[in-house]
């Protein structure tokens, strides 16, 4: 109770956090709804055959997903550090904080692919609020695209922006950047969403769409969708990098951290339901062919909006709510690393936020210019964006899940989970055994299958 004053219920570490619990919801909600929500879980649900996947999808959330988010609040808030000194702090003296730098090392990996396609998703804000997007047909739509992201300067420059946004908001702070913007972005981001729901499920022929995602048919599901149900847990709830382990760093002694983990992890779901919901009744009312993969969003979507009145606006409207949706979580990952630079290695915040935005910039060039000829080098022959997705999806997250579930289970044990759990036995916690089960059995060897899965050492 050093850092800690019971009586007033307020940390006297003189260390940055979040003020409210609704701060803290919107902030985790926030980084664990984006890219992975509107744009990923709708094309891999097309490509694996839809509602089946879903379902192990669901599966995954809950019983790999859900003890993993908790792992990592209950060890962040624990150690009121980032999440390698975290470690450092809770298990001095032993290799443990390697699972922190594996975090690190994720997040250079994630922000530098990912501020490209949020770079992309700002530009398609501009180009459908001036028009330049209507009027192209099907074939156009796909060059359009195509040639955009082949380019040299352009994507470049909206990466660019893209990430000094994100530094901006990460440079102002916990309650006064992160938790202040994540409570206004989130609200508008779920009113969009709604909106946008609304209108697909009104179009005439909407139902197959709706059919597709909620009609288990289970001959579509392969072995290898439920490895890919399985990651995508993991990448979309920002697990496996020490993101939920930095903000749970900033969340109040009295939260109950079981709530908050629930609620992050039922309004990420709830927002990947809604975006194939918003999407797959378009693609079946018009026809097309739902599995059309990553450039679903950026050529299938702008398509089917053509075809609608009012179009400009709807593709206004879808990418300024996947733009909105990778800028708060674009804030975690980068907060990861500037948690590191000002905790571990004594920078100022300010110092620290510009030195992780422009080198996590500069890493994205690489992977911008990888899409077209400038800088098409192979390696293990994947072009360097994929490397970065790959090796870290595949990877480091869920090593890193791995080892955290292990640290609660295994080194933490029944005891200390508890006291952790229940706030010093303030809130009384019935789920301890099943929660224990989860981390010190199931989850860990689910994820080691994923894992030896993904590197291609088990093949299914
Ligand atoms: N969860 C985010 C998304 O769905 C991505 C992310 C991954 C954020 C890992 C933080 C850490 O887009």
């Amino acid at each position: 109770m050093s850092d800690f004053d019971s009586k007033s219920q307020v940390q006297t570490s003189g260390r940055d956090s979040f003020a409210s619990s609704f701060g803290v919801i919107a902030a985790a909600a926030g980084s664990a709804i984006g890219l992975g929500n509107i744009w990923k879980f709708p094309y891999i649900t097309g490509m694996n055959g839809g509602s089946a996947f879903i379902i192990v999808y669901l599966v995954c959330i809950a019983v790999i997903g859900f003890p993993v988010m908790l792992s990592e609040f209950m060890i962040g808030r624990k150690a009121e550090r980032n999440a390698i000194g975290s470690f450092k702090k809770l298990s001095p003296g032993t290799p443990w904080f390697l699972t922190g730098w594996m975090g690190f090392l994720a997040a250079f990996m994630i922000l530098s692919f990912y501020g490209v396609v949020a770079g992309w998703s700002l530009n398609y804000v501009f180009q459908a609020m001036t028009g330049s997007l209507s009027g192209l047909n099907p074939q156009q739509m796909g060059d359009f695209f195509g040639g955009f992201i082949t380019g040299t300067i352009s994507p470049i420059i909206w990466q660019t922006i893209f990430m000094a946004l994100t530094g901006y908001i990460v440079y102002a702070g916990i309650k006064n950047g992160i938790e202040k913007w994540s409570k206004i972005l989130m609200p508008l981001l779920l009113l969009l969403i709604i909106v946008l729901d609304v209108r697909a499920l009104t179009l005439p022929g909407a139902g197959a769409g709706v059919e597709f995602l909620f009609k288990p048919d289970f001959s579509a599901l392969t072995a290898s969708g439920v490895l890919v149900a399985l990651g995508h847990a993991f990448f979309s709830l920002s697990l496996g990098m020490g993101t939920m382990i930095t903000y749970g760093s900033y969340i109040s002694k009295k939260e109950n951290l079981g709530k908050v983990a629930m609620q992050v992890t039922i309004a990420d779901t709830v927002i990947a339901l809604l975006a194939g919901l918003a999407i797959f009744p378009a693609v079946f009312a018009f026809g097309i062919e739902p599995g059309a993969g990553p450039s679903l969003v950026f050529i299938t979507i702008p398509n089917i909006f053509n075809m609608m009145p009012g179009g400009m606006i709807w593709s206004t409207l879808f990418f300024v709510l996947l733009s909105l949706a990778a800028l708060t979580s674009a804030i975690s990952i980068l907060e990861v690393v500037v948690a590191y630079l000002v905790e571990e290695v004594k920078m100022s915040r300010h110092k620290g936020t510009i030195i992780a935005t422009v080198s996590i910039t500069l890493i994205g060039y690489l992977c911008s210019l990888s899409m077209g000829s400038t800088f098409d080098t192979l390696f293990f022959g994947k072009n360097f964006f994929d490397l970065m997705d790959w090796t870290s999806a595949n990877v480091l997250l869920p090593l890193g899940g791995l080892f955290i579930t292990l640290y609660v289970g295994w080194v933490w044990g029944p005891k200390t989970t508890l006291t952790e759990l229940s706030n010093n036995g303030e809130l009384s916690i019935s789920y301890l055994g099943v929660l224990m089960f989860l981390c010190k059995f199931l989850a860990p060897l689910a994820i080691a299958i994923v894992f030896l899965n993904g590197i291609g050492i088990l093949s299914f």
